[in-house]
């Protein structure tokens, strides 16, 4: 994990190999960590995650960086049918839950043109290397009318919980990661929203892969954001 403990965060082919070796790592105490860290709150993100694709029973939804299956396995709950991908095989090797579920790269899935009624990816966005790449495969894989719907850390507007989210996000949470799994990658990942731009870059991206409809939704007080939108 060496690469994630400079200051200056990995790009390129270099981050791809930081981040998979990261989450190989940290996956059997994967999803511990994620509950301590949110206080279970991430439960209802996901759910609100699914319910925003707005698809029938049985629409056959693709989550893309799955990791341990958490969002594959409420799109199964909500009687839609899920594929996961993830390009970690120690978090695929951790995951729970009964989805199909495919070592492939995010950016380059295994899979026909508009195959895909839907599509979710919670907290990885800030991951990929590209997110111009990662939006135009959204698009291609879904079809026309298909939903995605996005779920990732968010910083808050208001000064004084932009404050005390700093210092829990990039004080408290490592020190939980580092008592609970690996101090070096929970300090990494709070570093790593530096890789997500602001807001309205992020939904205009995504209109510019092909998306209309687009919303966003603050979540946990500022500290996560989702994003939801219709393939044109
Ligand atoms: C913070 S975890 C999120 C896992 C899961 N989606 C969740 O909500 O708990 C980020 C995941 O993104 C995966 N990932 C990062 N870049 C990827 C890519 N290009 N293709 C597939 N998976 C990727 C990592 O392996 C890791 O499992």
């Amino acid at each position: 994990m060496a690469d994630l403990k400079k200051p200056e965060l990995p790009t390129g082919e270099q981050k791809v190999k930081a981040v998979t070796s990261m989450f190989d790592a940290i996956a059997p105490r994967y999803d511990l960590v994620n509950r301590v860290m949110t206080f279970g709150m991430d439960r209802g993100w996901r759910r609100l995650t699914v319910d925003r694709l707005e698809l029938a029973d049985g629409s056959l939804v693709f989550d893309v960086a799955c990791g341990t299956g958490d969002l594959c396995k409420q799109l199964r709950k909500s009687r839609l049918r899920a594929v996961g991908f993830d390009m970690s095989s120690g978090m695929l090797e951790a995951a729970h839950t009964t989805a199909p579920l495919v070592l492939a790269d995010g950016l380059n899935l295994p899979v026909a043109d508009g195959s895909a009624d839907g599509v979710t990816c919670g907290f990885a966005l800030r991951n990929v290397e590209s997110l111009p790449k990662l939006f135009t495969e959204f698009s291609r894989v879904l079809r026309p009318g298909g939903r995605v719907s996005l779920l990732e850390v968010a910083e808050p507007r208001s000064p004084i919980i932009k404050m005390g989210h700093h210092f829990y996000f990039h004080k408290v949470v490592p020190v939980i990661g580092g008592l609970i799994s690996d101090r070096s990658a929970y300090s990494y990942l709070p570093r790593s929203t530096a890789y997500l731009p602001p807001p309205d870059r992020l939904l205009e991206m995504l209109g510019e892969s092909g998306f209309t409809n687009i919303e966003r939704k603050v979540l946990g007080m500022g500290a996560a954001q989702l994003i939801t939108g219709t393939r044109a």
